[in-house]
């Protein structure tokens, strides 16, 4: 079952990334891409090789390799400090690893900083965004690269044309705002989440990085968050999906990487491992039954301890005595 050796998707060219210019990945390119999945000679989007980074004496990552191709979602699973949050800057350009090799599109690469990583095509959306709570959607949607008209003193921002612009980027990934003039503060959590990943896919993003973005989200907004990773990977970007819920990962992923301590303790296609393995492999099964005896010898009882104990089953098949 454990299998380094997942399916090698090749992006058979690159991908339409100029600003603004709507970056839907067109048919042939994704057959091309197709076609060298069945051949031979893959070129990643992104690959990275026995990549490894060091904090000081701490090792927060080494050995992991990971490949990330166009219209496919990776994802990184792991527990807290496993690593993942470090492995995401070095592919964001905010950190740069020191082991191990990381390729964009078939050439070596090191990334100075996050201009750098855009510029390459990668876009991440973090957790806490970076959005302006009192400024209406279609501001924060072209902040940084408004839309002007006219020139020299009579330069003015093209309001007209942001909020169409705006409207209709999100309508195309089944985002239905009633007004994109309303603060972008009056949004919900997965909403904003959209928002950042409409935005990222209009200014020409190839690989997209969402940290978390179901972390703090109950299970309908979740569901929506993981709808547009869908509509994204279906335009063509290549997703790299950080979560620590199986659950989440499994449904929307093709391939998984398993982070524990800084380690990689897992690579899978899709096709290689289930849910309820996956499930298992992340809750560390023995662990999770250790920890049930443990609470249970400490006198625990009520619903804690019955939760990890259903979790037990769930991911072990067996009954806790
Ligand atoms: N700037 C830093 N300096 C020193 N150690 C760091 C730094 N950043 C991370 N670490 C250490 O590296 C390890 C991996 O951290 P990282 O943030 O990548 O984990 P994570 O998987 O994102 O965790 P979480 O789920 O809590 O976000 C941890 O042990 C952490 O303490
Ligand atoms: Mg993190």
């Amino acid at each position: 079952m454990t299998s380094n050796e997942t399916a090698k998707h090749g992006p058979g060219g690159a991908g339409t990334g100029a600003h603004g210019a709507g970056p839907d990945i067109d048919q042939e390119t994704l057959l091309q891409h197709e076609k060298d999945t069945l051949t031979h000679t893959p070129v990643h989007l992104m690959e990275l090789e026995a990549v490894g980074k060091h904090y000081g004496n701490i090792i927060a990552l080494t050995e992991v390799t990971m490949a990330v191709d166009m219209g496919r979602v990776t994802c990184v699973l792991g527990d807290n400090g496993a690593g993942k949050s470090t492995l995401i800057k070095i592919i964001a350009g905010l950190h740069q690893h020191d082991e191990g090799t990381f390729k964009i599109m078939g050439e070596e690469r090191r990334l100075g900083s996050p201009r750098e990583a855009l510029d390459a095509g990668i876009a991440a959306v973090y957790q806490d965004l970076a959005v302006v709570g009192l400024m209406p959607i279609w501001r924060n949607f072209f902040l940084g690269s408004e839309i002007t008209i006219g020139r020299g003193p009579f330069r003015r921002l093209d309001v007209k044309r942001m909020k169409e612009v705006t409207k209709s980027e999100l309508a195309q990934m089944g985002i239905d705002l009633r007004d994109v003039e309303q603060p972008v503060g009056q949004l919900s959590g997965g909403e904003r989440q959209c928002v950042a990943i409409a935005r990222a896919v209009h200014f020409g993003a190839k690989a997209l990085i969402l940290d978390e973005p179901t972390a703090a989200l109950g299970v309908k907004q979740s569901g929506v968050v993981l709808r547009y990773i869908l509509q994204a990977r279906d335009r063509g970007l290549g997703v790299i999906f950080i979560t620590h819920n199986p659950h989440h990962a499994y449904p929307v992923g093709d391939r998984f990487l398993l982070l524990k301590r800084g380690k990689s303790i897992g690579y899978y296609d899709k096709k290689d491992i289930t849910l309820e393995e996956l499930t298992a492999q992340m809750a560390g099964g023995a662990e999770l039954a250790e920890l049930a005896h443990e609470l249970e010898a400490m006198g625990g009882h009520g619903e804690l301890v019955d939760q990890v104990q259903a979790e037990v089953a769930e991911t072990t098949g067996q009954t806790p005595r």
